[in-house]
């Protein structure tokens, strides 16, 4: 039977302007599914909006409207952006219908009926733009650690989910599950908030505090709070279909709600009875010219002014390429029109029409016959070794895919293309069809079927030009599912077009004057072996930390580095306390050149990850690893 794969995204407040943060997760998403899709397995892809809220009831009144209406409206915008990208949902759920609320009450009701809820007091710090209390500790400066704020202290009756019972066994589900939060980075931070107690959820608002959401069936003067009725679209919108969906495969998120997905979600799973997802991946975050991208600093990328500029496909090309799983990506314009030059353009769009020219030159446009051996692949590609190209080509990015690892399929399907360009080259038939038109027309067919197998295997990411050129050779996308059956079914005698203009060169235009000038093209994510063997990392044990006068953001530290002791200047002041370090171990960069910082000599730098609200967390070994061990 075929596998089951079912993917969800985030719910998105239905009260956003889609960005290219919302566009990334369901382009993601909808790339996972079409290659599943081709796997032949049998495929569930949800997505929705999430549409409760005091924001979305105070915007429905500015606008004169009910907040049912504005989330009517307001819920187009995500579904024409997800139309034009190309977006292949099978549903879409938003939070304010019958089929998600009934459920949502009913499954509360089976919760409070087993004692799972309580009644009891909230009291605490709470921001109101982002409709959440925080602890006395969360707090910057006395201001919400979120948007930096005002906060008020507020204390209420609530209703609480009995969350803090099921620590020890959401700790053994995670450890011995370790698909289960993915990346590793992330499940490790998971298992560190795990490692302090866990508390119970306050699951409620009063309703004269937040009206619109989804009344307690046993308590009508409370609604749900919004982890409770979003997170449970994921088993409403399944379960009011049929088919036996519930559990989904992989939930796809951004790591800023992996909290919330990794430690309420299972819990509240849990306690209703129902089964636990198999992933949840947080994906990494796009930065603006290295700055988180957000309103406020006017710096969002509206994903759809991109698709128009240089096409969907394109873009979807460019977010799929661009992020490695789980780290954060810089998106540039000039980036993309950089990939778009080299690698579409270029690379495949001149293929592409160098072949049809020739084909059109030696053989009166038409598709070639097969030669004796369709799978051919010049003996110089294999260099003797592989003996089924194609077939080793498509397990591993089955193996990439059921690993999520995208940038890694698109890195392998670019090479082959290159591949195919240079043995275009060398073979030359522009020249050699003068003299033996037979054998380049041979040469074609067999370049033809490269070309045709890359824009298949291309196709979940680029559905709209990868289907117009296999539509050109006669093909349609989800009729096969290997490379090898691509080829085979490449139709004799089929007339080709003269020309194609897939992918036209673009340039980028050249800003305002008054604009900053575009940021550089980020670093290429993937970097050769030798050139990660230069980076010496190495444990470090802090000995000594103390501020650095005149900066509020640096410690000077002391470490230890086995053979040696060194001072290293850290940009961590706001994020550590100097009296927290010592005795710790670190992992340090041993051979980055010794610079000046603040006009303090730092020899080395340290390693610390983005956590969760910005927090930066230093990495640590997982066990006794002595300082100046090497990190291989
Ligand atoms: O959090 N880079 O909705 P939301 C990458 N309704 N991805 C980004 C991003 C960025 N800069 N910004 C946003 C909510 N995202 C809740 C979810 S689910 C039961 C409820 C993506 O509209 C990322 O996937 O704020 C993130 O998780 C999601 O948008 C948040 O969307
Ligand atoms: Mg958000």
């Amino acid at each position: 039977m075929a596998d089951k794969f079912f993917i969800t995204t985030p719910i998105y407040y239905v009260n956003d302007e889609p960005h290219i943060g919302h566009a990334y997760t369901s382009i993601i998403a909808d790339v996972l599914s079409r290659y599943h899709r081709l796997f032949g397995d049998r495929v569930f892809f949800l997505t929705g909006t999430d549409e409760h809220g005091q924001k979305v009831a105070e915007a429905a009144a500015k606008a004169g409207r009910t907040p049912q209406e504005h989330c009517d409206l307001m819920v187009q915008r995500f579904q024409a952006a997800w139309d034009k990208l190309e977006i292949s949902h099978d549903d879409f759920i938003r939070t304010t219908e019958p089929r998600h609320t009934t459920r949502v009450q009913e499954i509360l009701q089976k919760l409070w009926d087993a004692g799972e809820i309580y009644e009891s007091t909230y009291e605490g710090w709470y921001c109101v733009p982002d409709e959440r209390f925080w602890t006395e500790k969360d707090l910057v400066d006395g201001n919400c650690p979120l948007c930096g704020r005002e906060v008020r202290r507020l204390a209420e009756k609530n209703y609480f989910f009995r969350m803090g019972r099921y620590q020890e066994w959401l700790l053994d589900h995670i450890q011995s599950h370790p698909r289960f939060i993915l990346p590793e980075s992330r499940r490790n931070e998971i298992l560190g908030f795990l490692a302090k107690p866990l508390g119970d959820l306050c699951i409620s608002r009063p309703k004269e505090r937040l009206s619109w959401g989804v009344p307690l069936p046993f308590a009508p003067d409370f609604v749900t709070y919004v982890w409770f009725d979003a997170l449970l679209n994921y088993v409403t919108a399944p379960e009011s279909r049929g088919g036996g969906w519930w559990p989904a495969s992989l939930h796809l998120i951004g790591k800023d709600i992996l909290t919330t997905h990794s430690v309420y979600w299972p819990t509240m799973l849990k306690a209703a009875g129902l089964e636990l997802p198999e992933t949840i991946l947080g994906h990494g975050w796009w930065l603006y010219d290295d700055m988180k991208m957000s309103k406020s600093l006017g710096n969002v990328v509206k994903p759809l002014d991109l698709a128009d500029k240089y096409g969907v496909d394109a873009f979807r090309f460019f977010v799929a390429r661009e992020m490695s799983l789980g780290l954060d990506a810089s998106f540039s314009e000039a980036a993309l029109v950089n990939r778009y030059n080299s690698e579409l353009a270029n690379d495949l769009g001149n293929l592409y029409s160098r072949i049809l020219k020739l084909l059109h030159t030696y053989n009166e446009g038409k598709i070639p016959q097969a030669g004796d051996n369709p799978n051919a692949i010049p003996n110089d590609v294999f260099e003797g070794k592989e003996p089924d190209y194609y077939g080793n080509l498509w397990e591993g990015i089955k193996r990439d895919i059921r690993q999520f690892e995208l940038n890694t399929v698109l890195n392998k399907i670019m090479q082959f293309v290159r591949l195919i360009n240079r043995h275009m080259e060398q073979a030359a038939p522009w020249k050699s069809g003068k003299t033996d038109p037979e054998g380049a027309v041979r040469f074609l067919r067999s370049s033809l079927e490269e070309l045709a197998a890359a824009a298949w295997m291309l196709w979940p990411v680029m559905p709209g030009k990868m289907g117009e050129l296999l539509g050109a050779l006669g093909l349609k996308a989800q009729d096969y599912h290997s490379p090898a059956e691509v080829l085979k079914a490449l139709p004799e005698g089929h007339l080709l077009p003269e020309k194609a203009a897939l992918f036209p060169r673009v340039k980028l235009e050249a800003p305002a004057p008054a604009e900053p000038p575009p940021p550089p093209p980020p670093e290429t994510p993937v970097i050769a072996y030798e050139d990660f063997q230069k980076v010496q990392l190495r444990v470090a044990r802090i000995l000594t930390a103390e501020p650095v006068q005149g900066a509020d953001k640096l410690l000077r530290l002391e470490v230890d580095l086995g053979s040696e002791r060194r001072q290293i200047v850290a940009g961590i002041a706001q994020h550590y306390r100097p009296e927290e370090l010592p005795g710790r171990s670190i992992i340090v960069v041993a051979n980055l050149q010794p610079a000046k910082i603040r006009g303090v000599e730092s020899r080395g730098m340290l390693l610390a990850a983005q956590g969760e609200g910005g927090k930066l967390v230093l990495l640590t070994p997982d066990g006794e690893a002595p300082p100046g061990a090497k990190i291989s």
